[in-house]
């Protein structure tokens, strides 16, 4: 017994003046540090950590596809996108996720960071930019096909430009799904 603590001690030793040379002895003693990787000034610096995740469900407001669509009825593209039915990735969580990223970049600027009509290049504007939580809110469709025509066609009169050359049909219907997610 006494002779193994003794080995282990030296053995102990030896890994402490090993480790000593890139580490303070502090942490080489033994507290189990499994962040001083990370924290200490001598490591590569770690890649920026990713923007905090945006919270995706599926919607919770059950809304049909064409939901007071007919309020789009005097607007650019309600005709075109009558026609279309359907939103094509409706419910896939994944596309919603896509969605969500891409709200963040073209959309978050206007209506805010989670949607509340909120942001900052809105602030000025007349209308202001919709907040898109509030399912009663809607002015032009509340369902899959009014919101992807706002979209792509935009509001005639409005700060809500056309994202028709600037986001493909696909990238409109993944915005859109997440759009649907955030009503309530
Ligand atoms: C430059 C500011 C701006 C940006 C960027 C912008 N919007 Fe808008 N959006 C507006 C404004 C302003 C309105 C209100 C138009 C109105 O009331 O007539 C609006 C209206 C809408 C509507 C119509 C809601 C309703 O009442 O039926 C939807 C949907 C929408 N935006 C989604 C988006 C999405 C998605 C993006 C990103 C791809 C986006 N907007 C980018 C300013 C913006």
């Amino acid at each position: 017994m006494m002779r193994n603590k003794k080995v282990l001690a030296t053995v102990g030793l030896a890994a402490l003046l090993i480790a000593g040379c890139t580490s303070p002895p502090d942490n080489a003693a033994g507290s189990a540090t499994t962040t001083g990787g990370a924290s200490s000034t001598g490591a590569a610096p770690a890649p920026a950590p990713p923007p905090a995740p945006v919270a995706v469900s599926t919607p919770t407001v059950a809304a049909a596809p064409d939901l007071e669509y007919d309020k789009a009825k005097s607007l650019k593209g309600y005709a075109e996108v009558k026609k279309l039915g359907k939103n094509p990735v409706a419910g896939d969580i994944e596309a919603t996720k896509a969605g969500a990223t891409l709200f963040a970049t073209n959309c978050a600027s206007c209506h805010g960071a989670e949607g509340h009509g909120d942001g900052p290049a809105g602030m000025s504007l007349n209308p202001k930019p919709r907040n898109l939580t509030a399912f009663n809110e809607y002015k032009y469709g509340k369902g899959d096909l009014g919101i992807f025509r706002s979209i792509k066609y935009g509001v005639d009169g409005s700060g809500m430009a056309p994202w028709e050359g600037r986001m493909t049909d696909d990238e409109c219907w993944k915005v859109a799904n997440y759009v649907r997610a955030m009503q309530k």
